[in-house]
């Protein structure tokens, strides 16, 4: 059945001055469920009461695609009426007691193509309620600052569904006629509904009970399918840690006698925080080193702890409305993140794990930043929340948090989380909230001296720009760095103030070491790293005591979500790739000399230049890959170039083919100049002996397969047919999927011959496993482009037997791997993309408005383009904006994409 919406209508945009408490509390619920594919029944008894500190109103529950049968107020009948989706009741009685009402409705979840509410995957029952999804299983006050007790009945045939979950406790179980079954769930926390879930189905559950430090035992779940119980291992290991570090760092144990792990092959996103019932994307759980690379098992460490981590910042203290998001996942991913720093057994794992944050951050956060969809980490305004799930608010987020942390200090940030618990457990707050717990922890940090100017990470959008400009005074042996701060205008805000920004900073001497620093007026030097911090527009620091020019080293470990100019030479940069303690700033200026490069190639008149870098670039590179000390995870990192978004991004006009190319002769001199030092790099880290997925064995694998890819790009051009053959037999001999990918990749990607028979006996060994065929299936649509090949061969997959546009994972793997992550295939001068893209976005509007409008993002950029980019683009826009009948999603960010 199409979606019915309304023609055009203007969209209702919600904003967040408006906020005003719910006019009624509800404290308990009770819901019965009986669970049938094509109708299930509801029944909800709810106790709610007025709140009495806001004006009396009428009752408004939010509902939505629901088939109302009754609605009964204390046992008896009541007036009630339909405004639009909502079901409001006008006289009920006044005074704070409590009353009850039962409301009775059906859904049918086969129906639910958009993975949003009640829904099926491969016949078991999920449910997704963040953001607004619970509305669309009953009515309610469908928003996070209404807490209620849940207890749930779940009735459904033994069968079929022999396992019923929700959240909290199993308090009643057993049988009923007609071959069904009865459980009943009682969650001893209040919560708001968007943490509301069940699942029924047939499935199975790897189990462990673990004691915590107050001597309690729980009992930990990991549901699957039952023939992916050998791919649950990976999944339990990270939970458990989770519990473990969580307790050891923050002091925050279990809450819950259970808690249990749902896998489903058809979900919008990675996973959600159901209170006690965490339900994941497949691709966040399932691992073994047969199905498995290294980055997912990386990732699933990472997704299990995050949604487990929101059990205490997420789900105890919540979010009083949906524009105070990233009170609870820019905390959260700061929390994962540095979790998984804290399992790295060295400082360098540590600041692997950094850079690849960063990189995240730097190509997709910036890009949002400088773009349509630019928003405040607290947005102001939102038509579609689920539009909002953005790098903005997460990533973006987790930074502010971290500049936090940053400025009171590893210990000052722990006693501020545990003044935020101590003041708001159990409570819906604001972002406001957060900063001022830390900030009150912490009278004497920088962050209790201006608050209020740090809270403007939280208002401010657009990335802020910071100058460093160093000048050496031999006479007095001074160093002074001035650092200037600006930001750009971005939707709705034209002036931006000062952020206060901590700039993290170390003066390299000639020999390569750090200075020791003392700050004029200061009485000791320290050695290593100072932290800066700068809060107004300009600002200057006067360093004493230094002989020699130095090499500043700015912004280390990237200590904020700025971009910087640095304003050092080629020289300067190489010195500190060569040198620099701090192992994001080598990494930084490695990238930094291949960027300058990319750019002057790119701006050259003419044809692209065979051989973009020059020699000492060249031998810089050469000497990271044969360091004798730098582990393989950093090399791995410093020798891959700047992805071609990221050098899009650093252009005022971008012509994606030409960047393309740019990059492509970059690798392929790379691949070229360095072909002993890559032989030797493969040869040095092939072997890894029995799979383990921890960052030294990894980083070797990673470092292997850049070299692989490598050499079978040199061989492309000289002829060679030993090295695709050798990537060939590993491809086939491999041990893990890490090295058969990587294999399988290498050929894929310098477009050998062999490719093709690899691909077919890849499709072969996995057809059976979705995730792996995933993999496939992003590879092809990935591929760099040669002369237009792509499309043809994305329009070819979409035919294949195992495509389905109704599976997010699938689609994401053909669609999204192609309009987002492949620009030279994507951008062609025949507008060809554009209009695959404008066709995708329609037809998965009616299935899923959701992930339509994730991928309509794909075209926030167009605005840069170079001719004849620019305007086939903005008519493929325009012609998705015509469509009288889009979703909500859809259609805010296409009328952001086109607004002026
Ligand atoms: N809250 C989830 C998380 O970040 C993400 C999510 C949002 C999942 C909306 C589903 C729907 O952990
Ligand atoms: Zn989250």
């Amino acid at each position: 059945m199409p979606l019915l919406r309304e023609a055009a209508g203007p969209a209702t945009i919600i904003r967040r001055e408006d906020y005003t408490p719910p006019p009624f509390w509800i404290d308990r619920i009770e819901l019965t469920f009986d669970l049938d594919p094509a109708k299930t029944r509801v029944l909800n008894k709810m106790v709610l009461r007025r709140n009495t500190e806001v004006p009396a109103q009428p009752l408004r529950l939010d509902g939505e695609e629901l088939n109302l049968a009754r609605v009964m107020l204390n046992g008896g009948g009541c007036s009630f009426k339909m405004d639009g989706d909502a079901l409001v009741m006008e006289s009920l009685p006044d005074g704070p007691e409590p009353f009850e009402l039962e409301i009775f409705t059906t859904c049918s979840p086969e129906k639910n193509t958009q993975l949003s509410g009640l829904y099926l995957s491969q016949g078991d029952f999920f449910t997704q309620c963040e953001a607004e999804g619970f509305r669309r299983i009953t009515y309610f006050l469908d928003r996070p600052d209404v807490m209620a007790s849940y207890t749930v009945t779940l009735r459904a045939d033994k069968d079929k569904y022999p396992v019923l979950l929700s959240n909290g406790n199993l308090v009643e179980q057993g049988e009923l006629p007609d071959n069904r079954h009865f459980a009943k769930w009682s969650d001893p926390h209040r919560k708001p509904s968007y943490l509301f879930a069940l699942v029924a189905g047939r499935l199975v559950a790897r189990e462990q009970r673990i004691v915590t430090r107050a001597g309690k035992e729980h009992l930990l779940q990991v549901y699957v399918r039952p023939g992916d119980m050998d791919k649950t291992e990976h999944a339990m290991n990270s939970l458990v840690s989770s519990v473990i570090w969580d307790e050891a760092r923050f002091g925050l144990a279990l809450d819950l006698e259970r808690f249990m792990i749902v896998a489903t092959s058809d979900f919008n996103m990675g996973a959600m925080e159901n209170k006690g019932l965490n339900i994941f994307n497949t691709k966040y759980v399932l691992a073994n080193s047969a199905t498995a690379t290294d980055t997912d098992f990386a990732n699933i460490e990472s997704v299990v702890a995050h949604e487990y981590f929101h059990n205490w910042t997420g789900n105890r203290i919540t979010c009083r409305d949906w524009f105070q998001l990233s009170l609870k996942e820019g905390l959260t991913v700061f929390r994962d993140q540095e979790f998984s720093m804290d399992l790295c057994a060295d400082a360098s794992a540590r600041a692997v794990k950094r850079i690849e944050d960063v990189r995240v951050l730097r190509t997709m956060q910036f890009a949002e930043d400088a773009g349509p969809m630019a928003h405040p980490v607290r947005p102001d305004q939102y038509v579609e929340i689920n539009n909002f799930y953005t790098v903005t608010v997460y990533e973006k987020g987790a930074e502010v948090v971290r500049m936090m942390q940053t400025l009171v200090g590893r210990d000052g940030f722990r006693k501020g989380m545990d003044l935020y618990f101590q003041r708001h457990d159990g409570q819906a707050v604001t972002c406001d909230d957060f900063a001022q717990a830390i900030a009150d922890a912490n009278p004497d940090s920088e962050l209790a001296r201006q608050p209020d100017a740090f809270k403007r990470w939280y208002s401010q959008s657009g990335t802020p720009r910071v100058t460093a400009r160093g000048t050496y005074n031999a006479e007095e042996r001074r160093y002074t760095l001035t650092l200037d701060q600006s930001c750009p205008a971005t939707p709705g805000q034209a002036e931006k103030l000062p952020f206060v920004i901590p700039v993290a900073v170390g003066l390299v001497d000639a020999g390569g070491q750090d200075l020791a620093l003392r700050l004029s007026g200061e009485t000791h030097a320290v050695a290593g790293s100072r932290l800066l911090v700068l809060s107004e527009a300009s600002q200057r620091f006067v360093f004493e005591d230094i002989d020699a020019e130095p090499v500043p080293s700015v912004l280390r470990g990237f200590s904020a979500p700025v971009i910087v100019d640095n304003g050092l030479s080629d020289a300067q940069l190489l010195h500190l790739l060569a040198h620099d303690s701090d192992a994001f700033n080598r990494w930084e200026a490695g990238q930094q000399l291949a960027l300058r490069r990319a750019v002057a190639a790119i701006r050259a008149e003419g044809p692209v230049a065979a051989q973009p870098l020059d020699h000492a670039v060249v031998e810089a590179m050469r000497a990271v890959l044969r360091h004798p000390t730098l582990d393989a995870a950093l090399k791995e990192l410093v020798l891959t170039l700047p992805s071609e978004t990221y050098i899009a991004e650093q252009l005022d006009e971008v012509d994606p083919q030409r960047i393309h190319a740019v990059r492509e002769a970059m690798r392929e001199q790379l691949a070229q100049a360095l072909q002993a030092d890559w032989v030797w790099a493969f040869e040095q880290h092939k072997d890894n002996g029995a799979y383990r997925p921890d960052p030294v064995s990894s980083g070797r694998r990673a470092l292997a397969g850049l070299a692989l890819t490598m050499l079978c790009l040199d061989a492309r051009q000289t002829g060679d047919t030993v090295w695709p053959g050798k990537a060939y037999q590993r491809f086939k001999d491999a041990g893990n999927m890490t090295d058969r990918f990587n294999a399988l990749s290498a050929l894929v990607v310098s477009g050998q011959p062999l490719a093709q028979e690899a691909l077919a006996r890849f499709h072969t060994m996995f057809r059976h496993e979705a995730l792996v065929i995933d993999k496939w299936f992003a590879l092809q649509a990935g591929a760099p482009d040669r002369g237009g090949n792509i499309l043809p061969s994305v329009r070819q997959l979409m035919n294949h037997p195992d495509f389905s546009l109704k599976n997010p994972n699938r689609a994401r793997s053909v669609i999204f791997s192609f309009c987002s992550a492949n620009p030279a295939g994507f951008h062609r001068a025949d507008a060809a993309g554009y209009v695959f893209w404008s066709e995708r976005v329609l037809e998965l509007d009616a299935i899923n408005p959701q992930v339509a409008a994730r991928l309509a993002r794909a075209m926030d950029r167009w605005k840069k383009l170079a001719e004849p980019y620019r305007s086939a683009a903005r008519e493929a826009v325009a012609r998705v904006a015509a469509k009288s009948d889009l979703s909500a999603d859809v259609r805010e960010v296409i009328t952001r994409a086109l607004a002026e």
